[in-house]
């Protein structure tokens, strides 16, 4: 057994919660070595509150719309994420933007999926896009959230196919599929210590990473 106390874990979501789902089922299992201490949504009554409560996580809501502004609801965010002193923040389908104030707060120690190959298809309606500029290949990526909007330094990446026929909700299921695996695999890495940003340099294992992981390549131990 190693000595190393479990990884505090705060997730915020906005909706469905299938990524903290599968956060959740690792956990559970023993595979990733987290405790998860709070989820948070800031849009109340979401499938994902719902998932927390069903695994026995304290959930809270804390809706945007009840602050005068960005920075109000974010001021009352913190609060409410630093209560559970967190090791880790993920955003699992968090669909706020965050301005500089939390982006630093949480330096280092803020993780955001997104469902695209970054830097391509940064924002929304990735998927239809990638359709759209006749992508062969499409995907998801982990990154350390920094001030600028899904430009933080990529971590690792699923790749799949964009198939003929595709459209943007069966390329969107394919690619949920390998956020499932993607998310857990990253957390679990953060929680051994083998993760580390560094300015804007992602570190693995002690060296900094030329490119972003590849998940095939990690699960294939190539
Ligand atoms: C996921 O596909 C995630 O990559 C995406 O929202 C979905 C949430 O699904 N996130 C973003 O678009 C962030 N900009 P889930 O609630 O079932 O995990």
């Amino acid at each position: 057994m190693s000595a190393r106390p479990k990884l505090r874990l705060v997730v915020l979501i906005s909706g469905r919660g299938s990524n903290l789902q599968a956060i959740l089922d690792q956990a559970a299992s023993g595979e990733l070595p987290v405790a998860i201490a709070a989820v948070i949504s800031n849009r109340p009554g979401v499938q994902g509150l719902e998932r927390a409560r069903q695994a026995g996580v304290p959930a809270s809501e804390l809706d945007h719309r009840q602050f005068p502004d960005r920075p109000a609801f974010e001021a009352a965010l913190i609060e409410l994420i630093d209560r559970h002193r967190p090791d880790l923040v993920v955003l699992a389908g968090f669909m706020r933007v965050l301005t500089p104030r939390f982006t630093d707060h949480y330096l280092g120690r803020l993780l955001n999926i997104h469902p695209s190959l970054l830097p391509k298809f940064r924002g929304l309606h990735t998927h239809e896009r990638a359709i759209a500029a006749g992508e062969t290949e499409h995907g998801a990526s982990i990154h350390f959230v920094t001030a600028e909007l899904d430009g933080g330094p990529v971590i690792v990446q699923a790749r799949v196919p964009v198939l003929p026929g595709d459209d943007p909700d069966t390329l969107a299921a394919r690619v949920l599929e390998q956020e499932h695996r993607l998310y857990p695999q990253a957390i679990r890495w953060f929680a051994e210590g083998r993760l580390h940003l560094k300015g804007e340099q992602v570190w693995f294992d002690g060296r900094p990473l030329p490119g972003p992981l590849r998940l095939a390549d990690v699960i294939d131990g190539l």
